[in-house]
Parts: C-alpha cells; sequence; structure tokens
C-alpha cells in the first residue's frame, strides 16, 4: 500500500514537472531584497488555525515576532534542548550547530509540506528569516499557503538605514511604528530619528523643559507657511500651537517595538547649527545671549557643553543604540567670527579657525559619548577640521566625503543626495505636489552601489552600508511622506541587502508587482508608478543617426509611437526595441492597455540638425561643477530630461556666451536653444537671447535678439526654447548670448541649427 502510494505521489511529481511554468508563474516566491539562494519546491505549507512553535534556547524570546505574521497562530513557544529531535511539524526555530557553514549573519528558511525550520547562528539572524516568512505571507493574495522553497540569504551591508525627520514636520508615534513595521519587512535594520531641528525640539528633555513647553511648538503646522511667516515659537497650549514631542516613555516604547522587529534607533540630536529652536528657548547659549539670533550654539560658551551633555545624559539612557548621532551638517560660522567668547576659544586653544573650532566641539562630544560607553555619528561636515579616529561618517554631499573618510580609516554610511534623498521629485515634477527639487526615480535608487572605486581595497570594510533620509520640509500629511518613501525604499532594501552581481532590474520589477499589496494591506499611500514615458534620444556621430528608447516606470507596458507627427493610436506601432532616426523627427507615443490610452500623450523632438558635431567656443567657460559632455554637450544631438544633473544640461555662472563654428559659410533657416527654470536651487532661465553672426569669428554683427516671458516668480520646473528665425541669413560663426540677470545658474542643452 506504501508503496502504491509513494508510486502515485512520484507519478504526480512527474506530472507537475510537465507543466512547470503554469506552476511557477503562479506560485513563485517575489521577495525584497532578493535571497542569495532560493530554491523552490513543489507542494505547499498550509498554516493550520493552530500553530506549534518550537525555539531553541537563544530564540525563545525572537520567536515573539512569529506573533506578528498574519496566519501563524500560537499560544507560546515551546522549548527545544539540545539533542531533542527536531518535530515533524509545525514552525521551529533552531540554532546553528557550530559545524553548520552558514554564515554568522546568515539565516536558512526551509519550507516543505508539514514544517517550517529556520537556521541562524543569532536572533538578529533569526529575525531576517522570520522577516521573510511575515513578507511572504503579505505579498500573496492567499497568504494562508506557502510554497516549499529553501532559502539561505545573508546581507551585503551590516547597516541599511532609513532616516526620518520629525522636526519639520511631526508624526505621531503610531506613524512611526507603521514606518518601523515596514522596515523590517524589508530588512532595514536602522531607523535614525531626527528629533532636532530649527523646525522643533521632538523629544522630552526633563532637565530642560522649555524645549518641549516651547521649542517643540510653532505656529503653523505646514513648515513651509512657518518658515515664509516669521519662523516663531509659542508656548504649548496656546491657540495657535502646531507641533509636538515625543515623551521619554513613548520613545522607550518605540525602541522596544523597533527591537522586537530587529531595528536599532539611532536618535539624532543636531549641534553646533541647525539648532534654532533651542536658541529661541535658551539664548545664553547662542553667540548673541539674544533669541532668535542665531542657528550655532555658541562653541566659546562654557554652558552649551552643559546643556549637551545634559541632554546626551537623558538620550543615552532611552536609546540603548551603540551610536548617537550629533548631526554637525551645515553650521554658518559667520557668528563665531564676531563671537569675543567664540574668539577667545579659537586662541586659548591655537585653533586655526572657525573649522577647527566646529571640530573642537565635535572631538569634544565624542570624548564625551566615548566615557558613556557610546559612539558618535555625524554628517560629513565633521570631517572639516580633523576628526577622531573612532567617529563614523554619514556622506551626504555626494560621496566624496565617505571616500576621504573611510580612506583615512572611519566607518561610513552612505547617503549620496543625488541617489537616496527622497524629499526628491520621482516622476516629471509637473503635476506632483511640492518636493524640495532633485529628481530620484526609482530605477536611481536601484542603481545605487555604495562602495566607489576611489576607495582602496583594505578600506572597503569601513562602508558599513547605505541609508536614505526623508526630510520632511515637502510633507506636511502623513499621506505625503508615504508617498515620498514608497516603493523607493524597497529599492532601498534591495541595494543595502542582495550582492551587486545578484542585482537585477527587470527582476526587481517583476517582484515589485507583487509588493503593492503589501503596501496596500497596511494601509500605506504609495506613489503609483506613473503612465509617463521617458523618450530618449542618443545620437551617433559615425552612423549619423539618432536611437530613440522609450521607457516607462509601468512593469511591461504596451507602448504605441509614432514618428510622422500623428498621435500614437491603437494602431500605432508597438515599440520594442530603440527606434533608428536619420532625419529630424518627433517621436510620439503612448501606453495603452485593453485598447485605450493610459495617460498622456508624451513627444520628443528629435533634431538632427547642422550643427551636430561642430566646435563650439566658449566665450565663457562652463561652471566646473556642471561641465556635461564639456565641448560636446551643445552639439552633440541630445537633449537634457528634467534634471540638470543628467550629464546633459551644461551650467553656467555669468552670461551664456557660446559661438558656434559651422567650418565654412552656411545658409541657414532657424536656430532655437532651450533654457531650465529651478529657482529654488538658483536656476534662472536669461533674461534675454542674442544672436550674432561672423565670418571671421572676430567682428560679430548682431541680428536677433528675444526677450523671456517666464516669471522669475515661478518657482515650478520651467523650461523655454527660443526659437529665432535665420532664413536669408548666412555665416560661419554664429554667437550666441543669453543675459543671466538674476546672477544664478543658466542651464542649457543644445544648440539646434538649421
Ligand atoms: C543634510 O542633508 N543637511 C544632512
Amino acid at each position: 500500500m506504501k508503496q502504491l502510494q509513494h508510486l502515485f505521489i512520484f507519478s504526480f511529481l512527474l506530472l507537475f514537472q510537465l507543466i512547470p511554468k503554469l506552476a511557477s508563474a503562479q506560485d513563485s516566491l517575489f521577495i525584497i531584497p532578493k535571497p542569495q539562494l532560493q530554491t523552490e519546491r513543489p507542494g505547499f505549507y498550509l498554516y493550520p488555525n493552530l500553530e506549534e512553535v518550537y525555539a531553541t534556547k537563544t530564540f525563545l524570546a525572537t520567536a515573539d515576532l512569529l506573533h506578528e505574521h498574519p496566519y501563524i497562530h500560537f499560544q507560546k513557544a515551546k522549548l527545544l534542548l539540545p539533542g531533542q529531535l527536531i518535530p515533524k511539524q509545525g514552525i521551529i526555530l533552531i540554532m546553528a550547530d557550530r559545524k553548520d557553514p552558514l554564515a554568522p549573519n546568515a539565516y536558512r528558511l526551509q519550507v516543505d509540506t508539514r514544517r517550517i525550520i529556520i537556521t541562524a547562528h543569532q536572533p538578529a539572524a533569526m529575525l531576517n528569516g522570520i522577516a521573510t516568512l511575515r513578507q511572504i505571507a503579505y505579498t500573496r493574495k492567499n497568504g494562508r499557503t506557502i510554497p516549499a522553497v529553501y532559502i539561505e540569504d545573508q546581507p551585503q551591508f551590516s547597516y541599511r538605514g532609513l532616516m526620518l525627520d520629525v522636526s519639520r514636520h511631526f508624526y505621531p508615534i503610531s506613524f512611526l511604528k507603521k514606518y518601523i513595521d515596514i522596515m523590517s519587512l524589508y530588512k532595514l535594520n536602522t531607523f535614525h530619528w531626527h528629533l532636532t531641528d530649527g523646525a522643533g525640539w521632538r523629544l522630552e528633555i526633563k532637565k530642560y523643559p522649555e524645549l518641549t513647553n516651547k521649542a517643540a511648538w510653532r505656529t503653523d503646522d505646514n513648515w513651509k507657511k512657518w518658515w515664509d511667516g516669521g519662523r516663531q515659537y509659542v508656548e504649548m497650549g496656546s491657540p495657535e500651537a502646531h507641533g509636538g514631542f515625543y515623551t521619554q516613555e513613548e520613545a522607550k516604547d518605540l525602541v522596544r517595538y523597533a527591537a522586537k522587529r530587529g531595528i536599532t534607533i539611532i536618535p539624532e540630536i543636531e549641534m553646533p547649527g541647525h539648532s534654532e529652536e533651542v536658541l529661541a528657548v535658551y539664548p545664553n547659549l547662542s553667540c548673541s545671549g539674544k533669541p532668535y539670533k542665531n542657528s550655532e550654539f555658541c562653541i566659546g560658551n562654557e554652558d552649551t557643553f552643559t546643556f549637551l551633555q545634559n541632554v546626551i545624559n537623558e538620550v543615552i539612557a532611552i536609546f540603548p543604540s551603540e551610536y548617537i548621532h550629533i548631526g554637525g551638517d551645515e553650521a554658518d560660522k559667520t557668528a563665531w567670527k564676531e563671537c569675543p567668547k567664540c574668539q577667545k576659544r579659537i586662541k586659548d586653544l591655537h585653533l586655526k579657525d572657525e573649522n577647527e573650532l566646529q571640530s573642537y566641539a565635535v572631538k569634544r562630544m565624542e570624548t564625551y559619548l566615548t566615557s558613556k560607553g557610546k559612539k558618535l555619528i555625524g554628517w560629513d561636515e565633521i570631517l572639516e577640521g580633523g576628526l577622531s579616529p573612532a567617529a563614523t561618517v554619514m556622506s551626504w554631499r555626494g560621496e566624496k566625503g565617505g571616500i576621504e573618510a573611510a580612506n583615512t580609516g572611519h566607518d561610513v554610511i552612505m547617503t549620496p543626495g543625488a541617489y537616496l534623498y527622497f524629499d526628491a521629485y520621482q516622476t516629471n515634477p509637473i503635476g506632483q505636489p511640492e518636493a524640495i527639487g532633485g529628481y530620484l526615480p526609482l530605477k536611481k535608487v536601484y542603481s545605487y552601489f555604495p562602495v566607489p572605486a576611489e576607495i582602496s581595497a583594505a578600506n572597503r570594510k569601513h562602508i558599513l552600508g547605505i541609508q536614505a533620509n526623508v526630510w520632511t520640509e515637502y510633507m506636511p500629511t502623513q499621506n505625503q511622506t508615504d508617498y515620498m518613501v514608497f516603493p523607493r525604499a524597497i529599492a532601498l532594501a534591495e541595494i543595502g541587502w542582495t550582492a551587486e552581481k545578484n542585482k537585477n532590474w527587470d527582476d526587481f520589477q517583476l517582484r515589485l508587482q507583487k509588493h503593492y499589496l503589501l503596501l496596500q494591506r497596511f494601509g500605506i499611500h504609495y506613489y503609483v508608478p506613473s503612465n509617463e514615458l521617458s523618450i530618449l534620444s542618443k545620437f551617433d556621430m559615425v552612423s549619423r543617426k539618432a536611437s530613440v528608447s522609450i521607457s516607462s516606470e509601468q512593469f511591461h507596458p504596451e507602448i504605441r509611437y509614432t514618428i510622422d507627427g500623428s498621435s500614437p493610436s491603437v494602431s500605432s506601432a508597438v515599440y520594442k526595441a530603440p527606434v533608428e532616426l536619420n532625419v529630424t523627427s518627433v517621436v510620439k507615443a503612448g501606453i495603452f492597455k485593453n485598447k485605450i490610452q493610459q495617460g498622456k500623450t508624451q513627444e520628443l523632438m528629435v533634431d538632427i540638425h547642422k550643427a551636430i558635431g561642430k566646435k563650439v567656443i566658449y566665450n565663457n567657460p562652463w561652471s566646473s561643477g556642471y561641465p556635461a559632455q564639456k565641448e560636446l554637450t551643445l552639439v552633440n544631438g541630445e537633449t537634457g530630461d528634467l534634471t540638470y544633473g543628467d550629464g546633459q544640461w551644461q551650467g553656467f555662472l555669468g552670461n551664456f556666451d557660446v559661438t558656434i563654428d559651422m567650418d565654412t559659410r552656411t545658409a541657414l533657416n532657424e536656430l532655437k536653444i532651450r533654457f531650465m527654470q529651478l529657482t529654488g536651487p538658483g536656476v534662472y532661465i536669461p533674461s534675454d537671447v542674442s544672436i550674432s553672426v561672423s565670418e571671421d569669428g572676430k567682428d560679430f554683427r548682431p541680428i536677433r535678439k528675444l526677450e523671456n516671458d517666464v516669471p522669475v516668480s515661478d518657482s515650478s520646473l520651467r523650461f523655454k526654447t527660443f526659437v529665432f528665425n535665420l532664413k536669408g541669413v548666412s555665416a560661419r560663426y554664429i554667437r550666441i548670448t543669453g543675459k543671466n540677470e538674476q546672477k544664478g545658474f543658466v542651464f542649457t542643452d543644445e544648440v539646434v541649427i538649421y
């Protein structure tokens, strides 16, 4: 009988193998971050109504997290003694044998039809195994079953962080718990809590009650309105008071909540800059001694250190984290230059300048933290003026600070603005809720790898990992914060965890499709992948052809396009691969689903024009920070996209002033030049653009001038193309001048000449 049964099962399995496609399409696991090794097996485990859970001693407490699994219900984990037979059924958490080749920070998850076994050497790794199990349940429509699978998995980096700024906007503990829940499901293991800043102090400090009686409250709930409207703090309880703070008990509760989920909370107490709120209520700690005057603590005043050390004493009693973050970014040193106390400090200690004064303050805090058994971490400015080797650096102004820090032996967390600042726009800013600026689509987050080649092999170990920062100036509501964080935080999770060789954008996108269900189940107001298309053209100087690619954030969309100027329709060509063009064309494209167009038609003018490949003479050189493709930029047949950091937009300080040498006298028809405006970072369209022409490159004859009509008061992202009719004009040299009246940056991407 048994034999027959086996035979039956065997033939059933064979049959099953004949339809693997169907089975895998329905039953695959779509885990993010992608595990190092994942082998799916036939069959399912079905969670019963009441589960038996067993754990070896080390994991008895860890097993508690299984209560957060939506389909695992159990009373209490049973102790599994050393040498005891592994139960045949249930969920079993096992301490790895000393001989087990499993890495110290890895977990092994084995699911078969009767039981689930997770093996690890330590609780942190076990929590990651449980996170995988929980995530699988939330990403499957029928989470009550889990396909049989064998997984071995470990992180690429030990530090995988997300920072939330609760000063610019205050969020309740319930919101932070949701944040931590999601982080744990994606194995992000550090929550950096930016608790203090000029927009409000958020942590109860018993010794300094004014911090939460007043410095936590302001005249407007909305940061921007408050910032533009006088930046006043008010007493808690007064009718116009908006804001809030966390009590020490609430903070301790959050620490426990996070620890249970494998997450460490690192508190940040900003110093010496970004401290307007403290100095408004304790003005004696500022250089002027007056409220609302300074944003930096006075470093010459001993009371400053008494205050900061007393604050730190209360902070370390709440947060067991090894690290304490002391900020250190963007300190404005001008007040120190005029302050007798600060200058006396510089003189007495033979410091070189105010940079060394900041460095003195950081080192002094570091000594204090070390005496309390803690480690200092700060933004990359803490490198300026020297830094103790034990301090850890968060590199945010690009990777430069991180490279320098790692090469001089400091541990580093990479959090460069261009890749990991989730306050940037994630799609075309036109039509988006206001954000601080920048452009950081999901794919760009996913592309980030935090170990630059400039770090020597021996110092690579100093890159502990990555972190994304969520600065909340433009996130006045919980929904808006969700929107900016997700799904970008899911890409963050994979770049922190998954080995570079196992990363794959298409595969990530495929898996991501299943994770919207998880976000929906947690009530996250995530950003929906847009129906916008990105149309990009690359020009090949040899073949003199443009290659146009069309992409979208949608997963495998049906894109239809035209190149004859007509609107795309359901009968237009389907986009499959880059389209080659050898004459000027306008490419128009749209996404179609069930024969209906989704979203708007997008178009790109692909100009294959006379100036491509010609010599550009820079009468005013490009700004060293924005060279783009250097002397090729303006005549390479390629236009920029939505951000001036994309390598096609060239930046200028002073007037825009270039001459195009057409090689020979050339009959002209038209000249087009496009500029960008984004007033936040100081990018303006020239107030007017003029054309002059010459035969010898020396004597120029002014022929055309156009005025800008985009108001400088418009703070949205704007583009303007100046189009000059040049019919009847012949010339060899064409000089284009744009007046930089705003004294900001001028950005342009291509000079198109027909
Ligand atoms: C920062 O973004 N100021 C660290």
